[in-house]
Parts: C-alpha cells; structure tokens; sequence
C-alpha cells in the first residue's frame, strides 16, 4: 500500500515540534532542542526517531514518564569521569547536556568517560556523536533501553530480555563526523517495525519473531500489542554488542535495566567515550589516515547486486543534502497527526496556518 507523502521543509517540522513541545510543558530552550533532533533524525533519513515520535511523546508526558523542565542532575564527578541521572527529562536535551560536559572535560583533561541514567528517549545516538565531532572529538557511545517490554530477542533465544540498545562510534573530519557508524543492534530499530506497519509493509525477513518465536514478517503484533521481539543482527557478535550495551549503558551508570520492571515508555541510559584526537597527535593526520581507509574501501570491486560502496556515515550525508534541499517526506498521515494534537493541546490555529 502506498503511503501520500508530503514534501515538509525542515524549519516547518521543527517549528510544529517547538509549538507542540511549549504546550506540553516544555520551556523554550528544551522545545528548541528536542525539536533540532528529531528533525536531525528526518533529516539524516531516520524517520524513524523524527518527528513521527511525537504523538508517543505527549501520551507519555501526559502520564508522568517524561518530564518537561527537568534539570541534568549530577551524581558523580571525578577527574575524567562524569556521572548524571536525567530524572525521566526529555532524553534528547539530558544526553546534549551530558555530551557538552563530557567534550569539556576532554578538552581539557584529553578523554572523559560519561555516565548517563534514566534519560527519557534520547532518539538518534549519532546526534550527540555530531556535536562531538564538530569540535574534534571522537565519541563512541553504548546504550541500554528500558521500561518497555523487551522487544530484542538476543542470541539463541526466542523471546525479548533486552530492548534495542543501539551502539554508535564516530570519528572526526573537517568539519563533524569522517565516520559515523550508529545503529541499534537489532536487525532493525523498533520504531522503523512501527514505521513498516503505518506503510503497511511487511519488515525484512529474518528480523522479527511472533510470540510464540516462530518468524514472522507481520510488525503487527510486535508495535501494537508489545508482543513478539526483533533479532539481533549479526548471530551471536551483535547480540553480544546489545548486552555489552545493557552492561556499559545500564549497569555501570546505575541505569534502569532491561529485566526490571516496566511502565510502558522508553528510559535510555547510556555510556559514552569522548576522545580529544588531537592529543594523539595530528588531525590532520588522522583526516588524511581516514581518508586513504574510505579510498581504498571505495575502490575495492564491488559484490554482485552492490551498486555502490558506502562507509558508515555516508548514507545520512546524502540524506541530509537530499531532503535539505527538496524538503522532508512526511506521510500525509503522520503531517496531520501531529497538527491535530497540537490544536488538541491549545496551539493556536493561526501559529499553524503559518507553517505552510
Ligand atoms: N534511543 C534509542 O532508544 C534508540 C534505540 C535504537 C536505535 N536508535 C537509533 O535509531 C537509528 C537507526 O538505527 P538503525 O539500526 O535503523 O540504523 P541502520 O540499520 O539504518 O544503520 C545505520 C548505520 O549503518 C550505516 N549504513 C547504512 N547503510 C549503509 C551502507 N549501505 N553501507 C555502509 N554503511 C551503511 C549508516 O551510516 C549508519 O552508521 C540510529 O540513529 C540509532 O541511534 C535509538
């Protein structure tokens, strides 16, 4: 089934985002930031943490699991090492807060180690990565996912114990990441299985188990019902990369894990490890080092049915200079939604009709 889309402007989408976060509770500067990431996750061609999340968003604020206003709180600071609970705050302005501190430290000390618990959906990893990167910092993150029913089924089982708990590794060039790998380590995210149902298309074969474990290629039952798990990727190295996540990401921060109990909306904690390169010595060094690796990929004969050589990061790029220019495709659906619940919460219709 074909979906109508609609070609959206990017500051359209952050603007609707901004004016529906203010209702909620949100102050300016955290609407302005929350709303900057999911169009960032558009934009890159991640609709899956866009703007599409944000009818979960008001559902979950209106019962208490986000928290609007809420402030980055310190827990442990100790040299290179940064400890901070995020109190169920929108996720995406706890990890920048975190992020930003942790890139002081290593600016300063040359490398810190970043605790992040209890963070609301902090959305697209590689965001934090960005920012990172456009001051020279590599970073490279481990994530948990918690307070959902468990939609990963790791290696060799048939049912949920983890959630998604998405990975990310970035290293700088001129200007942001060389290189940005961010991804979860299930076969595919959850919220593109939400994605595949709201096309009405089934998820790729081999991703996704019903219930009972058996395969199936139906997200049905999985996005409504909370019921089944997605696979991990890559046997037994990917499911292993999604409990090294819930072990860095959860454990070692104090965060919610997977196995206790749940109240229906996501909490990520996350690790994260920033790195001033430029105290390994040259950027420009490892810029050209960088570039001689992408080179020789690049020019390795290509396997059959592969039209052309990628390296992580470079999707996104294209993306990004894509739909800066043409504008975002929404499902007219999804467009619709979101201006319905912001009339539903107070935004007044001539702030809408502005939006074009
Ligand atoms: N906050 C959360 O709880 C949470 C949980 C899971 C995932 N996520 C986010 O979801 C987003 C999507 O994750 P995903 O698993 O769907 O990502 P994905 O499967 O699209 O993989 C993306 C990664 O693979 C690279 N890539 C894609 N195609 C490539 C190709 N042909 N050649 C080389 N490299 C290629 C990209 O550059 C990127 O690094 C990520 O931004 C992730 O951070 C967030």
């Amino acid at each position: 089934m074909a979906q109508d889309l609609r070609r959206i402007d990017a500051g359209a989408a952050r603007a609707l985002a901004m004016l529906l976060l203010q209702r909620l509770g949100s102050p300016p500067e955290e609407a302005r930031v929350v709303a900057h990431h999911l169009v960032r996750a558009n934009l890159t061609g991640h609709d899956s943490h866009g703007i599409g999340v944000l009818p979960a968003y008001v559902a979950q604020v209106e019962q208490g699991l986000i928290v609007p206003g809420q402030q980055l709180r310190l827990v442990a600071d100790a040299d290179a090492l940064l400890q901070f609970d995020g109190g169920r705050g929108f996720g995406q302005v706890m990890a920048e807060r975190a992020t930003r501190a942790a890139m002081a430290r290593a600016a300063r000390l040359g490398a810190s180690v970043m605790g992040l618990r209890n963070a609301g959906h902090i959305g697209r990893v590689g965001g934090y990565a960005e920012i990172a990167a456009a001051e020279g910092m590599a970073f490279i993150a481990f994530v948990n996912v918690a307070d959902i029913p468990c939609n990963q089924a790791p290696f060799g089982t048939s049912e949920g114990r983890l959630g998604t708990n998405p990975f990310c590794a970035a290293m700088p060039g001129e200007a942001g990441p060389a290189l940005l790998l961010d991804f979860a380590t299930t076969l595919i995210a959850f919220n593109k299985a939400r994605i595949a149902l709201e096309a009405g298309r089934p998820v790729p074969e081999g991703a996704l188990l019903d219930a009972a474990g058996n395969p199936t290629t139906d997200p049905t039952e999985l996005v409504v019902h909370k019921r089944g798990a997605l696979r991990s990727f890559g046997l037994h190295k990917g499911s292993g990369m999604a409990v090294m996540c819930e072990a860095f990401g959860a454990v070692l921060t104090g965060g919610q894990r997977a196995d206790e109990p749940e109240h229906g909306a996501v909490s990520n904690s996350m690790l994260a490890v920033l790195i001033d390169t430029g105290r390994f010595g040259s950027r420009a060094a490892h810029i050209r080092g960088l570039g001689a690796v992408a080179d020789s990929i690049h020019e390795a004969r290509p396997a059959p049915g592969v039209a052309e050589i990628l390296l992580p990061g470079e999707p996104e790029r294209r993306a990004e200079a894509e739909r800066s220019a043409a504008g975002i495709p929404v499902p007219v659906t999804t467009w619709d939604r979101l201006l319905t619940l912001a009339r539903e919460q107070g935004v007044a219709p001539a702030e809408l009709s502005r939006l074009g």
